[in-house]
């Protein structure tokens, strides 16, 4: 990546565009704005490539903001690190009692982030704690500590869109220290793209030119797995659970579409303990 995340800006167009969905699985009221009109830009010209963009970043916010709201309600999770966070507006949006959120993000993202807050009147600028970190190299762990996080209090991970634009060695490092330096009982979660899309091989022409769109806003994707646990139990983890975004569009918008290409993405969400939690 270099300079700030343009992507970060598309999805946040994108989020702008689900919450004025009839029967919104959420509403981001500040993504409008925060996104402008270069956002939307680069979502309208991503939909020419792949126009499933929207459902699909729909059932991927939908799922973390569920996740936010069982950790907390139902796991007295009191930690949210969002991580990677571009214009992530969670710390606003959903407000729940004692929760601390995190907001880690490279710091030319983060600095343009605070940038267009400065210009969102209302928004509650201190409601997330800021910390920057290259996770190509260096530490979020300390990075966290150093903001106020503590090491012994569960922590939910929300690790979103970023592990498809990191190398390989950056995911391994980041899922290791944050297995090693948060408290066990902590969750994390990410979306994760399939090996071929990762190495641009055996696409059709619509998923190549998706690759080539984002590649194009000077984020290649760079990181996929079709088997994430080898990985995961590698850096640390004990408890792995993923979902296909088809099983979320089903659950969330109650249908199955082969045309909409969910089939390769998945949520995994991992755990350095197993979570006393059956229903997870
Ligand atoms: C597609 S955006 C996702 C932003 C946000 N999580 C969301 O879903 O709206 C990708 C994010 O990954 C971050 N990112 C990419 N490479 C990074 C790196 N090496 N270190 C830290 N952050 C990085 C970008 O700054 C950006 O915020």
């Amino acid at each position: 990546m270099q300079g700030a995340s343009k992507t970060a800006l598309m999805v946040c167009a994108y989020r702008a565009r689900c919450s004025r969905w009839e029967r919104p699985l959420f509403v981001d009221r500040w993504a409008e704005q925060l996104a402008g009109e270069e956002g939307a830009q680069y979502a309208a010209g991503f939909d020419r490539h792949w126009p499933a963009m929207e459902a699909w970043m729909a059932l991927r916010v939908a799922f973390l903001d569920r996740l936010v709201a069982i950790t907390s309600d139902r796991l007295g999770v009191r930690q949210v690190v969002i991580l990677g966070a571009g214009y992530d507006t969670r710390a606003a949006r959903l407000p729940y009692a004692g929760v601390r959120w995190f907001e880690v993000d490279h710091p030319d993202t983060q600095a343009a982030k605070r940038e267009r807050l400065g210009r969102v009147p209302g928004y509650p600028v201190d409601a997330a704690t800021y910390a920057s970190c290259d996770f190509e190299r260096e530490d979020p762990v300390d990075r966290l500590r150093a903001a106020g996080l503590s090491p012994r209090e569960a922590t939910l991970v929300i690790w979103e869109g970023v592990v498809p634009y990191l190398s390989e060695a950056a995911v391994r490092a980041t899922a290791s220290r944050l297995a090693a330096g948060l408290d066990p009982r902590s969750l994390v979660s990410f979306d994760c793209v399939g090996k071929n899309m990762a190495e641009g091989v055996k696409l059709n022409e619509r998923d190549q030119e998706t690759r080539q769109f984002v590649g194009d806003l000077a984020e290649p994707v760079r990181f996929g797995s079709d088997h994430i646990t080898p990985l995961l139990a590698d850096c640390g983890y004990r408890w792995v659970r993923t979902v296909s975004f088809d099983d979320l569009a089903l659950q969330y918008l109650g249908d199955y579409k082969r045309d909409r290409l969910f089939r390769f993405q998945r949520m995994v969400t991992c755990s350095a303990s197993v979570p006393d939690a059956p229903w997870l």
